[in-house]
């Protein structure tokens, strides 16, 4: 195997050699490849990121050269799953490549990858060490408050594990409007084993029944979450943090890992006028109030598909989605389907990948407003064959379960609920920013 991949690489080499001949004005490396690598890649493509080998020098760029033409290609790096076709295309967050762009990595991969002229490198940018905390640059400072679980020891070459403990949270003598928040595994070897998780707070609403915050939620490309202008989530003093851990053990003990959640809020003072629930869960499967959802089955070799609908008995802006399946999932979306009986795709995944857990910001003027009575129809789209690159046994019945061989199928859609003033005081300020004589 190893013997004819090198000999074809040698092949391709050479035809590469052949072609760079033939492409003087093809695009180099430090003139037009290595800012994009830095602008793209390079916050996971670093010596300390997450992915698996860097792309900051030419020398690593042009050893990776070809399986970088091929991602690109595919679309498969940067990780972005959003199908292109349907749905809101504009997002905070979009780090895709532009179609320019990646023709441009193609022309150059395929002229021999030529270097240029090291003078016309971009400035090398100063990254965060693993260990920083990813939002403090953009929120200015260090968390305000930092909430820590009790340590565990993942057991190494193991089977997935859980830890959930409890403890009370402390670190607040006023209600607090949160405006950002990240979960923060250890450095360096926390961040090889949580796979995801969430701290949630739980505690007394101001009216009595018992109200959960997300305080954290992470999957792999997925930090921490900064909310729209304006928006915030109240919490208060007292209550109790309930921690879900979800470790997939490496190939040494990781002993006493501790995950940190870090808060920062609006200044006091500056309350934000809409509170926000954060992240809620939606479910394509049935029973998804219940510990163990129940009906998801999914036979040998085939692909599967379920639905399932929520009515809003408010109405709601909605600022993101997360996909959330496992192994076999392929696609997912949210369709809003309003009082009027008009339907629109709001966001779809049709590249999902069970190793990211990336969450789909939506730019301001596009974050759906949705009426009161509004359907969203959440569609999730499984794999089960041997044509999907995850699936390690397509001749399995797959049924719904915790560990990544099972499968889950909701969706976590960031929402802030809205009284019907809010909601028309929105909908009128919308109507004036379109352009007079528009329309959708
Ligand atoms: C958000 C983090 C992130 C960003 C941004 C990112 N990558 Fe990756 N990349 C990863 C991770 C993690 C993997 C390994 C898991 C996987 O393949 O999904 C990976 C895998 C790869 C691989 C396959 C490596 C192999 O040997 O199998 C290539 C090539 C690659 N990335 C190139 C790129 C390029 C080029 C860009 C920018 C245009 C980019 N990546 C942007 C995180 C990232």
């Amino acid at each position: 195997m190893r013997t004819s991949t090198a000999l074809q690489t040698g092949v391709v080499l050479l035809v590469a050699v052949a072609a760079a001949a033939q492409d003087a004005g093809a695009p180099t490396y430090s003139e037009h490849v290595a800012p994009m690598l830095q602008q793209k890649c390079g916050s996971c493509h670093r010596p300390d990121g997450i992915g698996p080998m860097s792309l900051l020098s030419y020398a690593n760029a042009r050893r990776h050269a070809f399986t970088i033409k091929s991602r690109v290609e595919q679309r498969v790096m940067p990780p972005w799953h959003l199908d292109r076709s349907v749905g809101i295309q504009d997002y905070k967050n979009d780090i895709s490549l532009t179609d320019g762009e990646i023709a441009a990595i193609v022309r150059w991969v395929d002229a021999g990858a030529p270097e240029g002229d090291p003078s016309k490198l971009p400035p090398p940018v100063e990254w965060p060490t693993g260990g920083e905390w990813t939002l403090a640059d953009e929120m200015g400072r260090p968390p305000d408050l930092v909430v820590t679980s009790a340590p565990y020891t993942v057991k190494p070459n193991a089977q997935d594990q859980w830890w959930t403990p409890s403890a009370e949270f402390e670190g607040l003598t006023e209600p607090r409007w949160v405006k950002a928040s990240e979960f923060k595994p250890a450095y360096p070897h926390g961040k090889k084993v949580v796979h995801h998780g969430h701290a949630q707070l739980m505690q007394d609403g101001p009216d009595g029944p018992r109200v959960m915050r997300a305080l954290g939620r992470y999957g792999v490309g997925k930090p921490g979450d900064i909310f729209p202008e304006d928006i915030g989530m109240l919490i208060r003093p007292g209550g109790v943090v309930s921690w879900n851990l979800h470790y997939y053990p490496i190939d040494v003990e990781v002993p006493d890992d501790v995950v940190e959640v870090g808060l920062w809020f609006y200044p006091k003072g500056k309350d934000p006028s809409l509170e926000t629930q954060g992240e809620v869960r939606f479910t394509a499967d049935q029973g998804g109030d219940m510990p163990w959802a129940g009906d998801i089955v999914i036979p040998p070799n085939s692909f599967k598909a379920q639905q399932g609908i929520h009515v809003l008995d408010r109405p709601a802006l909605m600022h993101s989605f997360r996909p959330h399946m496992h192994m076999r999932g392929k696609e997912q979306s949210v369709e809003a389907i309003y009082p009027d009986g008009t339907r629109e795709v709001l966001g779809k995944v049709d590249r999902y990948s069970h190793i990211w857990q990336i969450s789909y910001l939506f730019a301001d003027h596009a974050k759906p407003l949705l009426p009161k009575g509004t359907m969203l129809l959440v569609t999730s789209l499984w794999d089960n064959t041997a044509a999907n690159p995850l699936n390690l046994d397509p001749d399995q019945w797959v049924v719904f379960g915790q560990r990544g061989v099972d499968e889950m199928s909701h969706i976590w859609l960031g929402m802030t609920y809205l009284t019907d003033g809010q909601y028309e005081e929105m909908a009128a300020a919308r109507r004036r920013a379109e352009p007079a004589g528009g329309g959708q």
